[in-house]
């Protein structure tokens, strides 16, 4: 019959189309939910006219614990199942480097959760700066270690040990300690603690940063500084240092390699709902931070929608990232004006 027609073409355009969620100031404030955050999802998840699921996957630049402890607090704040197969935080593309790396040293992140992610990837020999630092705590010269780190740190003797790359997995949570350790493995001879190298580019390390935001809206009043502005310290000093540029890799939005991430993971999570291994034609982007989630998206020719819940602040479009489907007082407003569009 006619309505039958109309509702399979509507089944069609909505497996056309799908969603790339940021997360903090999108769906959540740190652990607080965003109300809109979760009726989006419910409607998302089956609660619609068609009765279909919409596929969606989330991209945030979040980092430090693995990503199924994190998509159960997710799940649990959002009252929505949040599967790690549709989540991808701003260090999960790293889990491809286990491949080409044994030992690395891994940075940032509360406690030791950042080693637990890095096994979690299957790098097989994992080091921190504590480890370093209870190996020898010269190496430091303002750290105040604790007995409860030395304890839970596993030194070993470090001169002996070539570190074949830095990740930086996450916010340092000593940035005198960390920068003094990543500075000496990038001036060492091939990951060498204790070695100044002659020439400081062959014998270099290669370093990663999960993401480059320079400010991350926090409880406090004005942005805190991030990955971003670690990164741009070190690079600094090790100009100063070195007299050379440092070369690195950076990860998360809106770096490229990140989007084709989402889209193999788009992908699969589309046949995963719908049996069908395919990338939907119409991705929306719903970001809160124009200069990652709307830059990247815009350059990847995704449809952009920028929401006033989060980072943004400004008058009616961000006038360096204008978001491409424009701007929304919420996520729920950004997703039904898309759904409106395509259905
Ligand atoms: O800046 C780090 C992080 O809090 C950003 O998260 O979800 O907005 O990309 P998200
Ligand atoms: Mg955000």
């Amino acid at each position: 019959s006619q309505v039958q027609d109309i509702h399979a073409e509507k089944v069609k355009k909505a497996k056309n189309m799908a969603f790339a969620f940021d997360i903090d100031g999108v769906l959540v404030h740190g652990d607080r939910l965003i109300p809109e955050g979760k009726k989006v999802l419910d409607m998302l998840n089956g609660d619609n006219q068609l009765g279909i699921k919409i596929p969606h996957i989330f991209l945030t630049n979040g980092s430090g614990k693995p990503e199924l402890a994190r998509t159960q607090q997710l799940s649990k704040i959002l009252g929505n199942p949040v599967h790690t197969d549709q989540f991808i935080q701003s260090h999960t593309p790293m889990r491809a480097l286990a491949e080409y790396y044994n030992t690395v040293l891994v940075v940032g992140g509360e406690g030791y959760r950042c080693r637990e992610v890095a096994e979690e990837y299957g790098f097989k020999d994992i080091v921190v700066p504590n480890d370093i630092v209870a190996w020898d705590e010269s190496i430091a010269p303002y750290r105040v270690f604790t007995d409860e780190e030395r304890a839970s740190s596993r030194p070993r003797d470090f001169s002996k040990v070539n570190i074949e790359a830095i990740l930086v997995f996450s916010d340092s949570r000593d940035y005198a300690t960390d920068m003094q350790i990543i500075m000496d493995l990038l001036r060492s001879e091939n990951g060498r603690l204790g070695t100044v190298a002659k020439d400081p580019v062959s014998q270099r390390i290669p370093i990663y940063f999960s993401q480059g935001d320079l400010l991350c809206p926090t409880e406090h009043p004005v942005p805190r500084m991030s990955q971003g502005a670690f990164r741009i310290g070190l690079e600094a000093m090790y100009k100063a240092l070195t007299g050379v540029d440092l070369e690195r890799v950076v990860y998360g939005k809106p770096e490229l390699a990140t989007y084709k991430y989402a889209d193999e993971v788009m992908a699969s999570w589309m046949d995963t709902l719908h049996g069908e291994e395919r990338v939907p034609q119409n991705i929306y982007m719903i970001g809160d931070n124009p200069a990652s989630d709307i830059v990247g998206g815009n350059m990847y020719g995704w449809n952009t929608c920028l929401v006033r819940t989060g980072v943004f602040q400004g008058g009616e479009n961000d006038e360096e990232n204008p978001a491409n489907f424009g701007v929304f007082a919420n996520v729920w407003e950004a997703v039904t004006t898309a759904c409106r569009k395509e259905l």
